[in-house]
C-alpha cells in the first residue's frame, strides 16, 4: 500500500537512520520512506536537492545546518520538518515562519536519560573513574595504597548548582536529591520556586526518616551564588547566540564564570557547546581555576583533533563524551511517541501529513515554531 496525497505518494527523507523499528512505523502506513545511507550527515546540498525532488516530510537531526537557504528551497512543497532532538538551535526559526514550515522537537523523552547521563558524568570526574579504569587496563598498578596514586571527591553531602530549570535540570536536580546535595537553582528565564518548595519538602521527608543525617536546601539563587557555591556546576539551558533571545546563553560559562567558582569545583555540561567557551575552559582547568569538568557537547562536533581540549596534561580531570546524554537504546529508538525520540518524530510527521488536530500545526504537540500557525 502506498499512501497518496492528491494522486501523489507521500514521500519521507530523513538525513539519518533514526532507527527501523520507528521508521517502519511510517512504511507500513504506506510512506515512502528514504534515508540517507551514510552515518555521516548529509551535506546541505542532498538535503536541498531532496527538497526540490518534492518529499512532504524531512527528518532531521542536530547535525543538519537548516537555514534560510534550505527554508527557501522547502517553500510551497515541504510540510514538515521533524526534528529527532529535543534541542533545535540548528534550525533558523524564523526562516521556517518566513515559509510557513513546521518544525517539531522530541521533548519528555530524553528527559531522564539524559539528567541521569549528567549525574553519572558528575560522578565519573568528580571519583576519577576513567583514571581509575587506566591505571588497571594499562598495567600500572603496582600496589594498594591509602592515596596513590589518585583520590576522588566524595559526591554526598555537596553542594550542587543547576544552571537552566527546564525539563531536565530539574530532572537532574531531583537525582541529586538521593545524594543528599544542597540544591542552588538559577534559571535567566522562568523560576519555578513550587518545584524549589517541593524539593525541599522531598528533603525534609527524608532528613525525617532518617535517610538523610542532615537537612539540605534547595533554592533559586543568582548565577553568581550558583557558581560561587556551587561544588558542581551542572549546566541545562537551550543555546540562545546574541540576537536570538533576550537571554542569550552562547559563553555563558565564560572566564568571568569560572573566575567565581571554587577552585575544587567541577563543571558538567550536557546541553549545547557553544553555551561553555572551551578556551576559557582550558585555560581554568590548566590554571586549576577549576578542579574539573565533565562534557558531552562541544562548540563544534566532533570534536577538531586539534581542539585544546584533548591535552593530555588533562586527561585525569576533564572527561569528554561523544554528543550521548540521550543515547540509551530506549530514548533514542524506540517507536513509541510517549517513549522515544524516533517515535516522537514519526509521529510528528503521521501528525502533519494526515491531518491530526484539525490539521492546525499550533495544535500539534511537538510542533515548534507554532507562532507562525496561530489565528493572529
Ligand atoms: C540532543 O542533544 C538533543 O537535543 O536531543
Amino acid at each position: 500500500m502506498v499512501l497518496a496525497m492528491q494522486g501523489k505518494p507521500v514521500k519521507v527523507f530523513a538525513t539519518a537512520d533514526i532507527g527501523p523499528a520507528a521508521l517502519d512505523r511510517l512504511r507500513e502506513r504506506g510512506y515512502m520512506v528514504e534515508v540517507y545511507p551514510e552515518p555521516e550527515a548529509p551535506p546541505k546540498s542532498v538535503i536541498i536537492e531532496r527538497i526540490r525532488s518534492g518529499i512532504d516530510a524531512l527528518i532531521t537531526t542536530v547535525r543538519d545546518p537548516l537555514d534560510q537557504e534550505v527554508f527557501a528551497a522547502a517553500a510551497g512543497t515541504l510540510r514538515i520538518v521533524a526534528q529527532d532532538a529535543v534541542g533545535f538551535d540548528n534550525i533558523d526559526r524564523a526562516a521556517a515562519n518566513r515559509y510557513k514550515i513546521p518544525f517539531t522537537h522530541t521533548p519528555d523523552v530524553l528527559t531522564e536519560a539524559t539528567a541521569e547521563f549528567a549525574f553519572f558524568m558528575l560522578g565519573a570526574v568528580s571519583r576519577k573513574m576513567y583514571p581509575s579504569e587506566a591505571i588497571v587496563r594499562e598495567k600500572r598498578w603496582d600496589y594498594w595504597h591509602p592515596y596513590l596514586p589518585i583520590l576522588g571527591d566524595e559526591v554526598t553531602g555537596k553542594t550542587v548548582g543547576v544552571v537552566g530549570t527546564g525539563r531536565i535540570g530539574k530532572a537532574f536536580a531531583k537525582k541529586c536529591l538521593g545524594m543528599d546535595m544542597d540544591i542552588l537553582l538559577y534559571d535567566p528565564v522562568v523560576q519555578d520556586r513550587k518545584f524549589a518548595e517541593a524539593v525541599c519538602a522531598e528533603m525534609r521527608l527524608r532528613h525525617e526518616a532518617g535517610f538523610s543525617p542532615q537537612l539540605r536546601v534547595a533554592s533559586y539563587e543568582s548565577f553568581e551564588q550558583v557558581l560561587a557555591q556551587g561544588d558542581y556546576v551542572s549546566v541545562h539551558v537551550p543555546l540562545i547566540r546574541p540576537g536570538e533571545g533576550d537571554t542569550p546563553t552562547y559563553h555563558l560559562m565564560n572566564a568571568a564564570a569560572f573566575e567565581l567558582m571554587k577552585p575544587t569545583a567541577y563543571l558538567i555540561n550536557t546541553s549545547r557547546g557553544p553555551v561553555v567557551d572551551e578556551q576559557a575552559l582550558y585555560r581554568a582547568l590548566i590554571d586549576n581555576k577549576i578542579a574539573g569538568a565533565a562534557l558531552d557537547v562541544y562548540e563544534k562536533e566532533p570534536l577538531p583533533a586539534e581542539s585544546p581540549l584533548l591535552d593530555p596534561a588533562l586527561r585525569d580531570r576533564l572527561r569528554l563524551l561523544h554528543h550521548f546524554a540521550s543515547g540509551t537504546r530506549e530514548t533514542r529508538l524506540s517507536p513509541d511517541p510517549n517513549r522515544g525520540m524516533a517515535g516522537r518524530a514519526v509521529q510528528a510527521v503521521i501528525d502533519m501529513i494526515e491531518g491530526h488536530y484539525g490539521g492546525n500545526p499550533a495544535k500539534m504537540p511537538y510542533v515548534v515554531n507554532k507562532e507562525a500557525f496561530e489565528a493572529k
